[in-house]
């Protein structure tokens, strides 16, 4: 699918990975929609790259589908969805302060995998009611964020891990759903990216974790991610698929 002037919805494009990929699409052309709760953030990066800045949260049906609604009246037939928005807290089942709450581990499967789920569906419905591009019959392209925690989760990780291994685990039976309606859904498992989240952690930390990588030894850089999303948008055989996106880093028990 060509990126130049086609719209695109990025959540959690107030930051890290989100924010980087909304810069390259913007830069190749795209009209792009950011969705973050974290309203001071998405206004600073939509105004960076001449967006359109959505305050929302993934997780709520009324918000996402009026924030659709919207770009879509702004901008045009939305065709491309990139779900970044996402949390990684960490906590084990029993820890210091006794066993891990239950509203913990459903706050994180919430956010991660019913606010992506609730992002692909509500996508999906615009996507669908667009004429398609061209001969194959292609309206649009799905591509969510998992993670390497999916299938190498560390200790601290249940519900992140669990939530990384259910977006896995849709990518299949989502693509196969849509393909009758030309749409097309992948997923990008990321490594160590070196977003906010991971600048927060001490030097050392961040070396530590960079020496575990196989080649190249260091974080991975959101722009990488962009790089691969683009690809994803403009290789119209990639499909229903999940890709590492980590130097070869395989995680070992701590
Ligand atoms: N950084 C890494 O090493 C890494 C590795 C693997 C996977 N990931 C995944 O990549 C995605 C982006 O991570 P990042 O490192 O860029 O994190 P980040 O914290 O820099 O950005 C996440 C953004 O999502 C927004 N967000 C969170 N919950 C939301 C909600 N309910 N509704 C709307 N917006 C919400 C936040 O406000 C923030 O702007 C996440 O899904 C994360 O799990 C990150």
């Amino acid at each position: 699918m060509n990126i130049n002037q086609t719209v695109v919805l990025i959540t959690g494009g107030g930051s890290g990975i989100g924010a980087a990929t909304a810069r390259h699409l913007a830069q190749l052309g795209a009209r792009v929609a950011l969705i973050d709760r974290n309203s001071e953030a998405v206004s600073t990066v939509a105004k960076e790259i001449n967006g359109l800045g959505l305050v929302a949260d993934v997780t709520d049906e009324a918000q996402v589908a009026n924030a659709i609604a919207r770009l879509q009246v702004e901008l045009g037939p939305l065709r491309i969805a990139i779900n970044c928005a996402g949390i990684a807290p960490a906590k084990r089942i029993l820890g210091k302060a006794g066993v891990m709450p239950l509203s913990d581990f459903q706050h994180v499967l919430q956010v991660n995998v019913i606010g992506t789920f609730n992002v692909l569906r509500l996508a999906a419905e615009a996507m669908a009611t667009a004429e398609p591009l061209d001969n194959d019959g292609n309206r649009g392209v799905i591509i969510n964020t998992a993670s390497i925690a999916a299938y190498e989760g560390q200790i601290g990780q249940t519900a992140y891990s669990a939530s990384k291994a259910a977006i896995v685990g849709l990518t299949l039976p989502a693509a196969r759903d849509l393909a009758a309606v030309g749409i097309r859904v992948m997923t990008i498992a990321p490594g160590l990216m070196a977003t906010p989240l991971m600048q927060a952690f001490p030097k050392e930390v961040q070396d530590s974790l960079a020496a575990s990588v196989n080649f190249p030894k260091r974080l991975g850089n959101p722009d990488e991610f962009a790089l691969l999303a683009a690809h994803i948008i403009d290789n119209d055989y990639l499909n229903g698929e999940v890709i590492r996106l980590d130097g070869a880093l395989r995680m070992r028990e701590k």
